[in-house]
């Protein structure tokens, strides 16, 4: 049985994912964006950061979020920030494509996370996504430009948005073009912690 099609990301208050300049990444605004991250177990997990952490219902969702995705698929610049971050183990561990206008051969990082590059649509790369996920879901990672593609073209069925107590006032909006009159939502669920509220909803064709 095929998976699902779904993102989550984390947003600001104002409808934000990500400053607009990734050299940005790491400073202020993302640190108070994923302030609800950081400290999780499951995160430091991950990442190899150490033993320890936070156990509670965030970090129940980072690790249900990673173990339904079977496959991800992300925009050229989400790639690009994370080539220059994350450690030699990507934290991915599933192959992932990148959506590109480059040509480049699949780079295999230890840990199972294999970055295939994808010029030919996004289409092509969720087809290819779901083929390795088998019945896992397959998860569009960001950034915003591409969840927005996924959406507009009806391909998305779930997403799920962690709304941070911050305001950006300005970066990559989440839902800057999104096709209003074809994109309908029903809400899943809501679940809040101390730290940020996670929105689950259902996309339906208007
Ligand atoms: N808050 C969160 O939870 C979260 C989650 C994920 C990402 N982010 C952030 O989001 C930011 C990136 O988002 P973004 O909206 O700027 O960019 P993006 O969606 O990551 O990437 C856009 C780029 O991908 C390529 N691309 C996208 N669609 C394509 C298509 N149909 N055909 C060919 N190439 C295509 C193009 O690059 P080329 O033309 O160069 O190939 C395009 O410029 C980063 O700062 C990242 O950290 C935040």
């Amino acid at each position: 049985m095929a998976g699902k099609v779904f993102f989550s990301v984390s947003m600001s208050l104002d409808g934000f994912i990500a400053p607009e300049s990734t050299d940005e990444l790491m400073g202020r605004q993302w640190m108070e964006l994923q302030r609800w991250v950081f400290p999780q177990r499951f995160f430091r997990e991950n990442l190899k950061l150490g033993e320890g952490g936070e156990e509670g219902r965030d970090n129940d969702i980072l690790r249900e979020t990673f173990e339904r995705t079977g496959a991800s698929v992300m925009g050229k610049r989400m790639f690009d920030a994370g080539e220059r971050a994350w450690p030699e183990e990507a934290p991915f561990h599933t192959p992932v494509f990148v959506v590109t206008h480059e040509k480049r051969d699949p780079w295999e990082r230890p840990g199972g996370t294999t970055f295939h590059f994808v010029d030919d649509g996004i289409e092509t790369a969720l087809e290819r996504a779901r083929d390795s996920a088998g019945d896992r879901d397959v998860r569009i990672a960001g950034g915003g430009a591409t969840i927005l593609q996924y959406l507009n073209a009806g391909l998305i069925d779930e997403f799920t948005i962690a709304l941070s107590p911050v305001l950006f006032g300005s970066g990559i909006r989440l839902f800057e073009g999104v096709d209003a009159s074809r994109v309908a939502l029903e809400p899943v669920r809501t679940e809040h912690s101390p730290r940020v509220t996670h929105l689950t909803y259902a996309v339906r064709e208007r």
